[in-house]
């Protein structure tokens, strides 16, 4: 047995969130070999709670198997990456990655995706942030039941918290009125205030609630805030598609991979009888997924329990945690996540990263 051949076995073990395996994900950091014992340490580029102890258990499975090696030990660690952001623009100091959720039509389920994805990552071990950059229609302070102007200390704003998420909205702020009454530069201009002067503290990921659209304002925001990878969340309808790919388009324009696009109300369960229907079209973002070659990062059915949940100010993420829906969304965020630690890494931010250990 030698280092070659437990790579060779590794290279067989695909890593379903990043969509690669094990070895080109770049995931091996050592191993171990003594006679025919051989140790792994693999460390993976996106927080993993729950599933690490799988994946080791995987892993071990496939390397006793071979009958050259006896006993196997595995480690697992995460660490979050910097990721490479537009060209142009430079990160924010304290935070390592921004994602930003973008749709090219409305109502389509951006907010309610950005707002479990949120949650979903930081139920992984990641420290996350959300901004609400829908100046149009900030609807995360309900989503999360919070509202009330936030605090400063005098320079700063200070994020308000929800489910430990630190949450800054431009709803908090102005009214909607207001809001919608102002002109793209001033849009633009208010919401680099908030992203640059929110203490934010150190954050893993900063999800970023866009306006839906794929105008002047969603555009110069793709331009001007530093993002390492944006979401597309879509409903199975062809004309949502259509407005979906032009965010695709509008993404890759300003130079910000497209980490892959989330299919929203895919099919309609039933409450009554369970039934489930594709009232909205079928299979429109796997078409999508395909056509662009990005990753489909998840699907959602259309679900009474998602709607009513955020109502209640608490998102399905905080509900029943081992629901089909808590996993679907947990799932999303692995892919999300795992499609981002494959993206180039960032030469200007080198903060301290906590590793999270399995
Ligand atoms: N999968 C789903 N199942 C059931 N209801 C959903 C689902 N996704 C979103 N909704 C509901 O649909 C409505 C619109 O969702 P949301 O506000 O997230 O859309 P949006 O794309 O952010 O809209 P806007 O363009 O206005 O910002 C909300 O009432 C939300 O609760
Ligand atoms: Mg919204």
């Amino acid at each position: 047995m030698n280092k070659e051949s437990v790579m060779a076995l590794l290279a067989e073990i695909s890593d379903e969130n990043s969509g690669r395996d094990l070895v080109s994900a770049g995931t091996v950091r050592e191993i171990g070999i003594h006679e025919d014992r051989v140790s792994v340490d693999i460390r993976l580029g996106y927080p993993l709670a729950d599933q690490g102890e799988e994946l080791a258990t995987v892993i071990k499975t496939r390397l006793e198997n071979d009958p050259g090696i006896d006993k196997v030990s595995v480690n697992i660690s995460c660490k979050v990456m910097a990721h490479k952001v537009q060209e142009d623009l430079k990160p924010l100091e304290s935070i390592t990655n921004i994602i930003a959720v973008g749709s090219g039509k409305g109502g389509v389920g951006k907010s309610t995706t950005a707002v479990n994805l949120a949650l979903a990552l930081q139920n992984e071990g990641a420290r996350v942030g959300l901004l609400d950059a829908d100046i149009y229609g900030p609807s995360i302070p309900s989503m999360l039941g919070v509202k009330g102007q936030p605090a400063t200390d005098g320079k700063h704003i200070i994020p308000k918290e929800a489910y430990g998420l630190k949450v800054m909205s431009i709803g908090f702020l102005v009214e909607e009125d207001t809001a919608m009454i102002w002109r793209g530069p001033m849009v633009t201009s208010a919401l680099q205030q908030l992203l640059g002067d929110t203490l934010w503290g150190p954050l893993d990921y900063l999800i970023i609630d866009l306006p839906p659209g794929t105008g002047d304002i969603q555009l110069t925001l793709a331009q001007r805030i530093p993002v390492a990878g944006a979401v597309i969340v879509t409903t199975p309808q062809d004309i949502a598609l259509l407005d979906a790919r032009r965010a695709v388009h509008m993404f890759r324009k300003v130079d910000v991979p497209v980490l892959g696009v989330v299919e929203n109300m895919s099919t309609h369960i039933c409450t009554a009888c369970g039934h489930e229907e594709a009232i909205f079209g079928h299979g429109g973002g796997e078409q999508m997924a395909k056509d662009f070659d990005i990753p489909l990062l998840g699907s959602l059915p259309l679900a009474v329990e998602i709607r009513s949940s955020l109502d209640e100010g608490k998102p399905t993420m905080m509900q029943n945690s081992d629901s089909e829906l808590t996993r679907c969304y947990r799932n999303l965020a692995l892919r999300t996540a795992g499609a981002l630690s494959l993206m180039p890494r960032s030469m200007v931010l080198q903060m301290p990263e906590i590793v999270i250990q399995n």
